[in-house]
């Protein structure tokens, strides 16, 4: 078995917030082929964000096509393909027609803020202080719960759905499970989520990983009206089902993980007090904290890190979410036509010094952790003549490498630990300027690993340990170590402070602001 395991191959999908992506990975986690599709992201009001859920799906199936010409160019066969994992965007929030397997609305995609009215009427129902200690989410416009009534309250075809017993809710993970498996022509419809994305509906006891009634009654839903998805663990041979149609036909999904969580498991983040930083559409700071949750008290989200079942205990682990990252550089780049490409982002803040004295308040869906303020805006600060392009790009990377040192704050509270190192992967990692600047800003080492393919590396390895290619998490201890870049800080720590200080002034200044 040992000689015929060295073909043996895993593919990961990626669904991610703006583009799909589909990797194989061979035994030694490294990626081998792969394909990635960029889809339309839809903004039809300010503060509104959407998908199409027919494009998610198709743009993941063509990803698959075409990385497995790739892959069958360079002389493998797709029959050593023993399984895949996907991996998503969370929260984005997908409703459907369970007979008819038909969308019955746009995705409503996680940073959207249309829920920002509802939210503060939900939050001043009784009970509302006691949710985040059951699901340990903060009541916010992020999670799928408000995005979900919202369409209840708001679109008559979701109501009327619901009123007759036909609505299927999802997120992006059971919604492309469901669809991959045939949808509602399957045989057996397929209607599941893994307990990481479950984690991130608002509906689910964190302790339980089962669908709380006191949560489903604060927000008036009714179980019986609609069809939510079972919950499973994150790495299941069978549980997920198979790809029924296309290149990949009868090959099993056998792992699912929300992306942060997956992030982490790809940096094999695995022992209670390893952290990793994920500079995607948004940054999202996970911590390892073992096999109990932990409710934070300064600003973060209790989550599932992975669940990789088998008789074994979930882990845990607390979140700071940062809405605004690699979406800031991609607003610079579509809406101010800054630069061509993102990656010209780097050389464009290297072109001057420092920041010339700007703040940007990255806050175009309000601000995520630590501080959850809905009504914050995007907000430039300290702008004179003397402001160049240059100087706003370093203040839209500087915001990120803030955030996550507020967020590192809060956890060492939250942790009574403060941590040693930052492990980061993601699009705005590959900079090394916002690298640098992390280190100087958080006064820690930044460990950027060489192969930074870690979220989907994280699916795969879900997947590649339900089907044998991996037994245990001993198998992983070669992976992803190689070609490590340390980032130490060098600023010095007064200025760091300093500049730490007027970001605080500045998202104090950002709150508020009436539309
Ligand atoms: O919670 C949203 C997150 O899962 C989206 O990740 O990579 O698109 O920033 P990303």
């Amino acid at each position: 078995e040992e000689e015929e395991k060295q073909h043996w191959f895993v593919g990961s999908i990626d669904q991610g917030t703006t583009s799909s992506r589909f990797l194989i990975f061979n035994g030694e986690g490294d990626p081998v082929a792969s394909h990635q599709i960029e889809f339309e992201n839809l903004y039809p009001k300010s503060g509104w964000h959407e998908h199409d859920p027919q494009e998610l799906v198709s743009s993941v199936e063509q990803c698959i096509e075409e990385a497995l010409r790739k892959f069958a160019d360079l002389g493998h066969s797709k029959s050593d393909i023993r399984s895949i994992g996907i991996t998503n965007q969370r929260e984005t929030t997908v409703v459907w027609d369970r007979f008819t397997g038909e969308p019955l609305h746009n995705a409503i995609v996680w940073p959207d803020t249309r829920t920002g009215a509802l939210v503060r009427e939900l939050k001043s129902r009784d009970g509302s202080e006691s949710l985040m200690d059951l699901c340990g989410l903060p009541l916010s416009t992020y999670p799928s719960s408000v995005k979900l009534l919202w369409l209840l309250r708001n679109v008559d075809s979701v109501k009327q759905a619901y009123e007759e017993g036909r609505l299927a809710f999802g997120t992006v993970d059971s919604w492309l499970i469901y669809k991959l498996n045939g949808g509602a022509k399957a045989e057996k419809p397929v209607h599941v989520t893994d307990s990481t994305n479950a984690s991130r509906t608002m509906f689910v006891n964190l302790r339980t990983l089962q669908y709380d009634d006191k949560l489903l009654g604060f927000f008036g839903i009714d179980k019986s009206k609609i069809q939510l998805p079972k919950i499973v663990p994150s790495s299941d041979p069978e549980c997920f089902g198979k790809i029924a149609s296309g290149p990949l036909i009868n090959v099993p999904i056998a792992g699912c993980l929300g992306d942060q969580s997956s992030a982490l498991v790809g940096q094999c983040g695995f022992s209670p007090g390893q952290a990793k930083n994920t500079y995607g559409t948004g940054c999202f700071l996970l911590y390892n904290v073992g096999t109990e949750p932990v409710i934070s008290k300064y600003g973060l989200l209790a989550t599932v890190a992975y669940d990789f079942g088998g008789g074994q205990k979930p882990v845990y682990a607390l979140e700071g979410s940062i809405a605004v990252a690699g979406s800031g550089v991609k607003f610079l780049m579509n809406n101010l036509g800054f630069v061509d490409e993102s990656s010209e982002i780097t050389s464009l803040a290297e072109s001057v010094p420092d920041n010339g004295g700007v703040v940007f308040v990255t806050a175009f869906s309000g601000l995520f952790a630590p501080y959850w303020i809905d009504d914050a805006k995007g907000t430039l600060f300290g702008i004179t003549h003397h402001t160049n392009k240059g100087h706003i790009a370093r203040a839209t990377l500087e915001a990120t490498c803030y955030q996550t040192r507020a967020i590192l704050d809060a956890m060492e509270k939250d942790s009574q630990h403060k941590l040693e190192s930052l492990a980061v992967d993601g699009g705005l990692s590959n900079s090394d300027l916002c690298m640098q600047t992390q280190a100087d800003i958080t006064g820690i080492p930044v460990d950027r690993p060489a192969m930074r393919e870690t979220t989907a590396l994280g699916a795969a390895i879900a997947a590649g340990l339900a089907t044998g290619v991996w037994r245990t998490l001993e198998d992983l201890k070669e992976v992803n170590r190689s070609g490590r870049k340390i980032f130490q800080p060098q600023m010095e720590k007064a200025k760091a402070e300093g500049m730490f200080k007027r970001w605080e002034k500045a998202v104090e200044m950002s709150k508020g602001w009436v539309q």
